[in-house]
């Protein structure tokens, strides 16, 4: 990555603009968490409810601890996870700098440092953190491809670090006195969890009122049937391994030899294929719920939700 697009982008964050940049993840579309308006700018141009709250990026854990709280949990989750898809829930100290507007007024912040050489190497140049939801409008697919970008979100600068490698956004976790609540399930799994953690008590929360679990989100254009023992005459087929599910208009393959990593990686980027196809809906094939499956299967029931 040319220091000179780093530049750029590092002028733009100083003056309040946004920069859509790569992690690990998906791509995020970032300000400086500190600055009120750019704040107020990201919902505005993502449609998003300040009810909901955006997470912070760090360059590191230092710069993490001059902002929050971290208890002994919390430390052990961050040397084991980060850099990479854990965000944390911590509570801002009385120095942080971080505007409210972020949290919807709450201390309670999600904060991730990202496992992405171009997203370290801006968040170690700038003296403030990013504030960066994933770069898609509200409720709609999150990229993990510049070419994936919503026309709308097309003309903000942008830092191309190629198609992301993990390609599931951050599992959001909260610690407790007996181990952790996982608040958002992710790209990491809650067996990589319990390997590291056997002594940890492991929730998931899979409340509809906890911000960001929307029952619809993460959706595409088109309707979409998950767990498709067929495929109807009009519609597009998003595959896994191997079966004999076959689509007359167009047939993608998440993992034909069923890894669940390559699956992961695939998986907004061929939604996005599917979703600009002429065809009445997707039909998914059904994915095993273990592992990253059951963060894919997540984002598919809720990629599926009806409001009737
Ligand atoms: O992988 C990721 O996490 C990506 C990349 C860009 O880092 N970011 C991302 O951000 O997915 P976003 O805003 O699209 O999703 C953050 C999730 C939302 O579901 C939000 O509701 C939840 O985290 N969240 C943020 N702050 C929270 C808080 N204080 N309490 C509970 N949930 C929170
Ligand atoms: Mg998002």
């Amino acid at each position: 990555m040319h220091q000179k697009t780093i530049d750029e982008a590092k002028k733009r964050l100083f003056s309040g603009q946004l920069v859509i940049f790569p992690t690990e993840t998906v791509y995020g579309i970032g300000c400086n968490a500190n600055n009120k308006s750019a704040v107020q700018l990201i919902y505005k141009i993502k449609k998003r409810p300040l009810s909901n709250p955006l997470i912070c990026h760090f360059a590191n854990i230092d710069e993490i601890e001059k902002n929050f709280i971290l208890k002994e949990k919390d430390y052990e989750l961050a040397s084991a996870f980060w850099p990479g898809p854990l965000t944390l829930i911590l509570e801002k100290n009385n120095n942080s700098k971080i505007n409210s507007l972020l949290s919807n007024n709450q201390n309670l912040v999600g904060c991730r440092i990202p496992n992405n050489e171009i997203a370290l190497s801006l968040l170690s140049q700038l003296d403030f953190p990013l504030a960066a939801p994933s770069a898609n409008i509200s409720n709609k697919t999150s990229v993990t491809s510049i070419n994936d970008l919503d026309q709308n979100l097309k003309k903000i600068f942008k830092i191309d670090g190629g198609s992301s490698v993990l390609g599931l956004e951050s599992t959001v976790i909260k610690t407790t006195s007996t181990g952790c609540k996982i608040l958002r399930l992710g790209s990491l799994t809650i067996e990589e969890i319990k390997v590291k953690f056997s002594n940890f008590k492991i929730e998931v929360e899979n409340s509809k009122l906890s911000p960001g679990n929307q029952l619809k989100h993460y959706s595409p254009n088109k309707p979409i049937r998950i767990n498709a023992e067929f495929v109807n005459k009009n519609e597009v087929l998003l595959n896994y391994g191997k079966n004999n599910l076959f689509s007359n208009i167009k047939s993608l393959n998440l993992s034909s030899k069923e890894n669940l990593l390559e699956a992961s990686h695939n998986f907004y980027n061929y939604l996005n294929i599917l979703d600009t196809i002429e065809c009445s809906g997707i039909a998914v094939a059904p994915i095993p719920d273990h592992g990253l499956g059951k963060t894919i299967n997540d984002r598919l029931k809720r990629a599926s939700y009806k409001n009737e």
